[in-house]
């Protein structure tokens, strides 16, 4: 167990008071580099189950694990000192009932030293939100698209058009009831998404919803151009990194082949091996 028992500078107490204050920015992270990019710049970092598809090549992020989620939270917590560190909690980790929730939301939070955790659902997840939020860990909503029920929603598909805002809608209302600090509202309509906004006391998070949102998330590797498997309309890429990356690679194996590198100032010592320390 290697937990940041750091106490964040901003807290979930901040970021709920930022509703109708100033836009919350947040990206998810996965590394401690990108981590400590991100601290001065982000008001919560998330990690984000994305990152079974985006680091771990799974088709989706049903296969993501509680050890995966703990290795990156340990990851990510070490880059932080100034942003919230909000954790995923994987698909099966807390759908059975709130003590199931609990168990795992404690867990997660002890031994990465997340500030709160972030869950899928609406109503039906409110009783499971009342829990642990009564219990001391704070908890961030997230409704619309929810990734860990493609199979139910039939893909990736936005949520929450014609008569299926009302839905979303009561969702997000249940959420806020229930006393989640923030609601992530991924994939839907930007008029919902803004009627959303204006009609619940929490902070919304938009992805793919709208610039009325109280704030804005992104994953990480899709906006630096990282991850380029396919690209959702939401994406805005702020970077082409994959593609620098790609020929960085390519300039590197043909410098290799042609002997080109090691040049002379990536060499050590030009004495004789027999003289050479073994510390050189
Ligand atoms: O896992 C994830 O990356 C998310 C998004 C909403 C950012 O939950």
């Amino acid at each position: 167990m290697s937990a940041n028992t750091q106490t964040p500078a901003i807290t979930a107490g901040d970021i709920l008071a930022l509703k109708g204050k100033q836009p919350i920015v947040s990206l998810t992270a996965y590394t401690t580099p990108m981590a400590q990019m991100m601290d001065a710049h982000c008001d919560f970092v998330l990690v984000g189950d994305s990152v079974g598809m985006v680091l771990h090549g799974l088709p989706s992020t049903l296969g993501v694990t509680m050890e995966m989620m703990i290795l990156h939270g340990q990851a990510v917590a070490r880059g932080l000192s100034r942003a919230m560190l909000v954790i995923d909690m994987p698909f099966g980790s807390y759908e059975e009932g709130p003590e199931q929730a609990f168990r795992n939301a404690a867990r997660l939070m002890r031994e990465t030293g997340a500030a709160a955790v972030k869950l899928e659902g609406g109503v039906e997840m409110a009783s499971t939100i009342r829990f642990l939020v009564a219990r001391g860990i704070p908890v961030m909503g997230h409704v619309g698209l929810t990734p860990q029920s493609i199979n139910t929603l039939g893909g990736y598909k936005v949520q929450g058009r014609a008569e299926g805002g009302a839905q979303v809608l009561d969702g997000a209302r249940a959420v806020a009831e229930a006393g989640a600090f923030a609601v992530v509202l991924e994939k839907v309509p930007q008029v919902l998404a803004d009627e959303i906004t204006a009609a619940v006391p929490i902070p919304t998070i938009g992805i793919g919803a709208s610039a009325g949102c109280d704030g804005q998330v992104l994953v990480v590797d899709d906006m630096l151009g990282l991850f380029t498997a396919f690209k959702p309309k939401f994406v805005k890429r702020y970077g082409d990194l994959g593609v620098q990356a790609e020929a960085a690679i390519a300039e590197y194996a043909a410098e290799v082949r042609a002997r080109l590198f090691p040049a002379a100032e990536h060499v050590f010592a030009d004495q004789a091996p027999s003289k050479t320390s073994p510390k050189d």
